[in-house]
């Protein structure tokens, strides 16, 4: 039973400056619904209850905004606006929030590492807000739960994507599992590589038709809590930063990583252009415009 899910939220969004100066980057809203409310509705609805949030300088607005307003609360009680809180009503009912601050940003393992306090020995998921995965069935960590009680180890979500992008994100290389089109059992792994350490010097000539295919990670993670102990022993990677990814390629060494290809939209609300793109597919949905 996967009960917990960890929020790395203590990153400065600085892409989106000044909008995030005093507000959180996980506090932007796609429509009216800031992004962690929808990670947080997420985890909800894979029967994830508590919510272990890692925040940091300047992110204080987190906690109030998953908290109970009892001023704006009697005002709008008894009036025709009454159902504005609703939604956020309901997630503070359902969910139990806590939270732990980084004092130093020294990357995404290194924050999760952070939350280890507020999750203990148990395994847990991770969702990254800032993508943002529109689903028709089920939401991207419930699919992954899913297999996580299938193989009892941790699963990662993953999407195929071209050679152009493969500097954005952790790269996957694995073999399928028999019998499946979408689960892979993981066999190495490499955060934001450069395209020549992925292929061979010849394959420089294909063109972009013909350049192989790459697997990513995408923002959403069930963990086993051995992590903790790899993310304490691994040396910085990546921009000098502590990486989940390589301290999730030493698991996977001892086969004890799955990445599975989720169902559903992705949106990358990191980058301006990803967001401005998931608001239009939101209100285009609900036929706003
Ligand atoms: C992080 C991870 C990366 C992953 C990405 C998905 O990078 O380090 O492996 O592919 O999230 O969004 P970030 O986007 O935080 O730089």
């Amino acid at each position: 039973m996967i009960k917990k899910c960890l929020f790395p939220a203590a990153g400065y969004g600085t892409r989106f400056l000044p909008a995030t100066k005093a507000v959180p980057k996980e506090m932007l809203p796609i429509l009216t619904k800031p992004l962690l409310q929808y990670g947080v509705e997420e985890a909800l609805s894979a029967n994830i209850n508590n919510m272990a949030i890692v925040t940091g300088r300047g992110k204080r607005s987190i906690e109030d905004h998953f908290d109970n307003s009892l001023e704006l609360e009697s005002q709008l009680s008894g009036t025709s606006k009454e159902y504005y809180l609703d939604e956020i009503k309901e997630v503070i009912e359902r969910a139990t929030f806590t939270y732990v601050r980084q004092h130093k940003m020294l990357g995404l393992g290194h924050a999760i590492l952070t939350g280890e306090p507020l999750i203990g020995n148990e395994p847990f998921a991770v969702i990254l807000a800032d993508d943002f995965f529109d689903c028709s069935g089920d939401g991207v960590i419930s699919q992954l739960v899913k297999i996580y009680e299938k193989y009892q180890c941790s699963v990662i979500a993953i999407e195929e994507i071209d050679s152009t992008q493969v500097e954005r994100y952790g790269i996957v290389t694995g073999d399928l599992i028999d019998g499946s089109d979408d689960t892979y059992s993981v066999t190495s792994m490499l955060e934001k590589p450069k395209l020549h350490d992925l292929i061979k010097p010849e394959e420089y000539e294909l063109s972009s038709d013909d350049m192989p295919r790459f697997m990513a990670i995408a923002g959403r993670y069930i963990l086993t809590p051995d992590i903790f102990s790899i993310l304490k022993k691994i040396n910085p990677g990546k921009h000098g930063e502590i990486q989940i990814t390589d301290a999730l390629k030493i698991q996977a060494r001892a086969g004890k990583v799955i990445a599975f290809k989720y169902k559903g939209n992705r949106f990358d609300c990191g980058s301006i252009e990803g967001y401005v793109k998931a608001t239009i597919s939101l209100a285009k949905k609900r036929n706003i415009i």
